[in-house]
């Protein structure tokens, strides 16, 4: 790694959205907590994010989204109750995914105003570095975890740097695109970003999957943001002018795995039957009981 090239050791997390399209299940109870397989959501991306290297966890969270900081905590009781019955994996489960003493931070967005404006209200915590954000409904999976793989591209490039994936040409419109210098290359330079381009307009199929490692700079630019695409203040509209300015490398980095976008239904249930056929004891007979369903 070259020396003025800072490491990456805070990752955020916003978790602050209304989740609407998972009414009522996500009435009293945050999206990010329904669980694939046996993990919440969010447990899945944080796994991914202390795999690449990741020391801090800052979570943007909102009106509702106390248990997740709970899920984040070590539950004494239950810890206490489990040793004494001699529960010695389900207490090894625990404490293995228990963030250690002071590595996670809560701030909360206080209306839920855009992705932007929840990666912006994490600008005191993560400071004058470098971070990675991760949007914890888009399940990343592979063998080898997105944000390692965005890392070894960092560590080759710096700057700021996205996970991108093609999409079918005819659903561009739904989704933040690039365009680059080489589609079929691992990492690329971004030549032209857009959220939601209108039809036929995209400058590719390449979307952007929802991992990111980005400059503080970014935070700037976020604070000024205008409403755009929605009416809600859209991280990509900083971005953008952030590459433009020219003032540090802008890559994509594609993510060869499969993606499962937990915020819709179908992502989210299918995301169940994948990780729930990769799982050992459980694959088998979850085959077996889908034949009978089909
Ligand atoms: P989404 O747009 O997918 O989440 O944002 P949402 O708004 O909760 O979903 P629906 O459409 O109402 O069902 C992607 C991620 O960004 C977070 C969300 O929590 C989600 O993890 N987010 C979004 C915020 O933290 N704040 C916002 O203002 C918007």
């Amino acid at each position: 790694m070259s020396r003025s090239i800072k490491r990456i050791r805070k990752a955020v997390f916003p978790v602050a959205g209304l989740g609407t399209r998972f009414l009522p299940a996500t009435k009293a109870m945050p999206k990010e907590m329904l669980t694939v397989v046996d993990r919440p959501v969010i447990q899945h991306v944080v796994d991914e994010a202390r795999a690449a290297g990741i020391e801090h966890f800052i979570f943007i969270t909102g009106r509702n989204k106390g248990v997740i900081e709970d899920h984040f905590d070590s539950q004494f009781e239950l810890e206490r109750t489990l040793a004494e019955r001699g529960k010695n994996s389900e207490l090894a489960i625990l404490t293995r995914d228990l963030p250690g003493a002071g590595q996670t931070s809560f701030t909360r967005q206080q209306a839920p105003l855009g992705l932007g404006h929840a990666v912006w209200c994490a600008r005191d915590i993560v400071g004058d570095e470098p971070f990675a954000l991760l949007l914890p409904d888009m399940l990343h999976h592979a063998k080898m975890p997105c944000l390692a793989d965005m890392m070894a591209a960092y560590q080759e490039h710096g700057g700021n740097l996205v996970a991108v994936a093609p999409v079918p040409e005819d659903q561009t419109h739904q989704y933040g695109i690039v365009g680059v210098t080489d589609p079929k290359a691992k990492v690329s330079a971004i030549t032209k970003m857009v959220e939601k381009p209108p039809r036929g307009t995209a400058p590719s199929n390449l979307h952007i999957t929802g991992r990111y490692i980005l400059q503080p700079e970014i935070f700037g630019l976020l604070a000024n943001q205008e409403r755009g695409a929605g009416g809600e203040i859209q991280l990509t509209d900083s971005m953008i002018q952030l590459m433009e300015a020219k003032t540090q490398p802008f890559h994509a980095v594609r993510f060869d795995g499969d993606i499962y976008d937990c915020g819709s239904k179908i992502g989210f249930l299918t995301a169940n039957v994948a990780y729930a056929l990769a799982r050992d004891g459980l694959g088998v007979e979850l085959r077996s009981e889908l034949k009978k369903l089909l």
